[in-house]
């Protein structure tokens, strides 16, 4: 054969990878419909795996009741020490709870289910001390994990004495097992893990998820795991509650703005906790039936009749049959330390936002593997920050939309750019060859300036020459970061969606056959208690969670939910957890 007749190769072209990226991360995308069908949907597969969470053990959604029975209404008053694990630092607070400053009650019931966030709220002073896990303590044995936690609180105390103990604040000699004379401090232990829980103050740790995975846990009730830590080395400290993150969201934005009737986490993970009715958790009646201690009305009245679910919704959908998994997704999985686990929690979290866009960067960059003149991206090379797995932080994407919405009529400006159109090939090409020139227009002129901003990030934080990132490539990242945090915040809408359509608070738009239960006011307002760093600051990350649950209930719903950082949750959660311990005798 002539060389002239052996074939050139014909390589697809740069702008058709994009289109094909951009189609795939729209969700409408695996349903062949629009978003508001495919949110729709998502949001009807939720609630179904809502209910198989409710009433069997062992499902992928753990539904885990709580024993929390109701929540705070802001009167609460009492000193605690608080231990939190479970996002990227490990925290131990000492909690005030000083209560509403017109009431006078001390030690109020937390029985009272108040769901009207216009209440009167409680107020509360705290002083805490953040420490670090290493990654060697998170895969070692979790007798030293716990070992370090209990080494935390000891220090925390040496060097934060509590200086004048409320009576709660400590219990007597005789209530503990480890004071020798002298009194043991109650804590209450926010944990982030999934948990069965089976009291207030004990519940086995079903898995890790965030990159954990200590070994001899799994199993294991975790509060005597930590009570054994301090007991080995005589700190004088009792666990008397265990409480998750997102249970913690829920009572401190109750406690702090008098009622809330969800609590969700959006960062380094994701989950929710609710209130739900304990008639409609088949499975804890069934429990408490084998256990021979009936589930009768009567028992249920007295113990009052709501109880918060920590949901794990993290694990939505685990058998991937609804979610819109990409080729992308399916690769952060399949390299993950928990494949198949945490679906949802992997389409949303800041643990996974960077690595997602790493991954789909690295794929830009592979489009046209060794040939610079045809490459899409950062002119084919990679650096070992987007060479190695989970070297791309998601606060990176945070700031590089940071720097595009900055000085150019800020941040209002950016939340009208919902559509965030892929990129043009041709045009930034032709960009990224001129220069601001006198005669360029405005428009371009201002283009320019935001690009390059943009550029200078992606420069210094992803570790290139100068000369190897051009405006394009900034155009490029900007979309890509879009791209996913707007995914995942549309899915994080669904979530909360679907907890208005358990609790009878909404019903779907598109459909209107769907009921709404009537026993709630048609004006309530809807109590909604979030943390996490995604939620708090990852610009516009609540506008399109927002657009996409009123995509789902509709509009009139959704101007009635009133979404506030659960300020501190964890650990005043777990301090309102330890108050309720006390209370019931727990210790
Ligand atoms: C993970 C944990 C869950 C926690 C969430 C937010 O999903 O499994 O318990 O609430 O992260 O921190």
């Amino acid at each position: 054969m002539s060389p002239s007749l052996v074939p050139e190769p014909v390589l697809p072209s740069p702008q058709s990878i994009l289109d094909d990226i951009h189609a795939r991360f729209q969700l409408g995308y695996y349903y062949h419909s629009s978003d508001q069908i495919a949110l729709t949907s998502l949001t009807q597969v939720f609630v179904k795996e809502f209910a198989q969470g409710l009433e069997k053990y062992g499902e992928d959604m753990a539904m885990v009741p709580t024993y929390v029975t109701g929540v705070p209404d802001g009167s609460e008053t009492g000193t605690f020490l608080s231990l939190d694990l479970g996002g990227t630092n490990l925290r131990v607070c000492q909690v005030t709870l000083l209560g509403n400053k017109s009431s006078t009650s001390s030690l109020n019931d937390i029985h009272t289910l108040s769901p009207s966030p216009s209440n009167r709220g409680g107020e509360f002073e705290l002083r805490q001390q953040k420490y670090k896990v290493s990654e060697t303590l998170k895969g070692g044995e979790a007798s030293v994990l716990f070992d370090y936690l209990a080494d935390s609180v000891d220090a925390f105390l040496t060097m934060h004495p509590p200086e004048s103990p409320s009576p709660e604040m400590h219990l007597s000699a005789s209530e503990t097992e480890i004071g020798h004379g002298s009194a043991a401090i109650p804590l209450g232990l926010t944990f982030s893990f999934p948990v069965s829980q089976t009291s207030l103050d004990s519940g086995e740790i079903l898995t890790w998820t965030k990159g954990f995975s200590a070994k001899n846990a799994i199993g294991k009730d975790v509060v005597r795991l930590l009570q054994d830590a301090f007991d080995r080395k005589h700190i004088h400290v009792k666990c008397v509650a265990l409480v998750n993150d997102t249970v913690g969201a829920l009572l401190s934005r109750a406690y702090t703005s008098g009622g809330c009737i969800l609590g969700a986490i959006f960062g380094t993970g994701t989950n929710g906790a609710y209130v739900e009715k304990i008639s409609r958790i088949p499975k804890l009646q069934e429990q408490r039936q084998a256990q021979g201690k009936g589930a009768s009305r009567g028992k249920q009245e007295e113990e009052g009749e709501y109880m918060v679910v920590n949901t794990e919704w993290g694990a939505f959908n685990n058998s991937r049959t609804h979610l819109p998994t990409t080729p992308y997704d399916a690769t952060l999985d399949r390299t993950s330390i928990n494949p198949r686990f945490q679906a949802f929690e992997k389409f949303i979290s800041g643990m996974y936002l960077g690595e997602l866009t790493r991954i789909v960067l690295v794929s830009l960059i592979d489009a046209f593997p060794y040939s610079s003149s045809n490459a899409v991206l950062f002119k084919g090379k990679v650096t070992p920050t987007l060479n190695t797995q989970w070297g791309l932080d998601t606060s990176v994407l945070s700031e590089i939309e940071v720097a595009w919405a900055e000085g150019v009529g800020g941040r209002a400006e950016v939340v009208l750019e919902h559509d965030n159109p892929v990129p043009n090939w041709e045009s930034l090409t032709a960009l990224q060859a001129s220069h601001i020139s006198s005669d360029a227009n405005t428009q371009d002129k201002r283009l320019l300036t935001r690009l390059e901003r943009v550029r200078q990030v992606v420069v210094s934080k992803l570790g290139y020459e100068d000369g190897d990132v051009g405006l394009r490539d900034a155009a490029i990242l900007r979309w890509a970061s879009h791209l996913i945090a707007r995914r995942a915040a549309l899915l994080s809408g669904v979530a909360v969606a679907a907890v208005l359509v358990q609790t009878g608070r909404a019903g779907y738009i598109a459909d209107s056959h769907s009921h709404i239960n009537n026993e709630y006011p048609k004006d309530e307002k809807i109590g909604v208690g979030v943390d996490g760093s995604l939620i708090q600051f990852y610009p516009h990350f609540e506008t399109h969670m927002r657009s996409s649950l009123r995509t789902v209930v509709g509009r009139e719903v959704e101007e009635r939910v009133v979404i506030g950082l659960a300020k501190d949750g964890s650990g005043v959660g777990a301090a309102l957890c330890a108050l309720q311990a006390l209370k019931q005798g727990v210790v």
